[in-house]
């Protein structure tokens, strides 16, 4: 090879790294940039399937509801992220309260739930349902026969001071699933009884953990006898074969609406529309199972997983997504939960 070649050889390499590291690229941070908000396994898969079938590179970004939240409001004066898929639909609807995400018509609409179109007629276009969930607990039995407990039903039993320190739940701050027990027990009970409920409830917490499904690996582990989280979360670990008894609470339940939003000043734009009139098909609905997450999806045509919680069994509370998605109804009551429940004395 002659030295003249060698030389150009060297420059063209030299200026392909250059362009590879160059900062705030859409190729340096990848063609779309995903913050996803639900088990990292389903993201992992959702994220190899698109880009098998697009050719578009993903660069993912998995945190909890809040903190996701909480991340696009700090960036909103120079975002980084495109797409915003799962997670609670509360924190979705205060983002689209407070113009960080974007009004966006899928022609996959009219294939949806009406629970997924009325989250998107509530945001006035912003989000949209991608699955739903409903509320409750787990406890491990053979945790709770050493311990000589007796069957828990209801959220009541959850106060039994033989509980003490056995019980573990999310911070509502960082977690969508937390949020929506604070949400739930204000609506079931009242604000008043809601928060006494909360209260005596933290003297039998052992730990308050940043993710809302982080409780049912730790039940599942036998390091907390009993987890507050999305029943399908639970189940997910009943299915690998833990001593799991999954609870649909008597005194009816809440749930959730997880939901997608493009997030505003994307700058993949193309890209996370390709991202979300996909994530809205049958098609990559039904990926859930295969990655153990057991919520119901929002196509119409999706099946929804044999091992998803039966709805029909469950009793439900009228959830108002629009008074606690709100971003002045979230503030207030998650301000009140640090002043009056976090740090309370045990
Ligand atoms: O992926 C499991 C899941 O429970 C979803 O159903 C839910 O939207 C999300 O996690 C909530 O996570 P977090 O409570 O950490 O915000």
């Amino acid at each position: 090879m002659t030295t003249r070649k060698t030389a150009q050889i060297a420059a063209l390499a030299l200026l392909g790294a250059a362009a590879l590291a160059a900062p705030g690229t859409a190729r340096a941070q990848g063609d779309l940039v995903l913050y996803c908000t639900v088990q990292e396994e389903w993201c992992r898969a959702m994220v190899t399937a698109f880009e098998k079938k697009t050719g578009v590179k993903v660069a993912m970004t998995r945190k909890s509801s809040g903190e996701l939240y909480a991340q696009i409001k700090a960036e909103a004066a120079n975002p980084k992220g495109d797409i915003w898929w799962g997670g609670t639909g509360d924190p979705h609807l205060q983002a689209a309260e407070e113009n960080l995400t974007l009004d966006y018509t899928s022609p996959m609409n009219k294939e949806l739930h009406p629970w997924a179109i009325k989250q998107w007629e509530q945001s006035k276009k912003r989000t949209i349902g991608v699955y739903s969930g409903a509320l409750g607990y787990g406890y491990n039995t053979k945790q709770a026969a050493d311990k000589k407990l007796p069957e828990m039903k209801c959220w009541s039993d959850l106060l039994d001071p033989k509980l003490k320190d056995e019980v573990q739940v999310a911070d509502p701050n960082s977690s969508g699933t937390s949020y929506t027990l604070l949400a739930t027990m204000v609506q079931l009970m009242g604000e008043d009884k809601g928060f006494d409920y909360l209260k005596k409830l933290h003297k039998n917490i052992n730990q308050y953990t940043k993710s809302g499904a982080a409780p049912a690996k730790a039940t599942s582990l036998g390091e907390t006898t009993v987890g507050i989280v999305f029943q399908h979360d639970m189940v997910t670990f009943v299915v690998q074969g833990a001593p799991i008894k999954v609870v649909a609470p008597c005194e009816g339940t809440g749930y959730e609406i997880g939901s997608m939003s493009i997030v505003k000043g994307a700058k993949n734009l193309d890209n996370a529309k390709k991202w979300y009139d996909w994530a809205l098909t049958a098609e990559a609905q039904e990926l859930g199972a295969t990655a153990k997450a057991f919520q119901v999806p929002s196509n119409k045509s999706a099946k929804a997983p044999k091992e998803a919680p039966d709805f029909s069994k469950i009793k439900f509370i009228d959830y108002d997504f629009a008074k606690y998605g709100s971003s002045a109804e979230r503030k207030r009551l998650l301000s009140k939960w640090d002043a009056e429940v976090k740090n309370l004395p045990k």
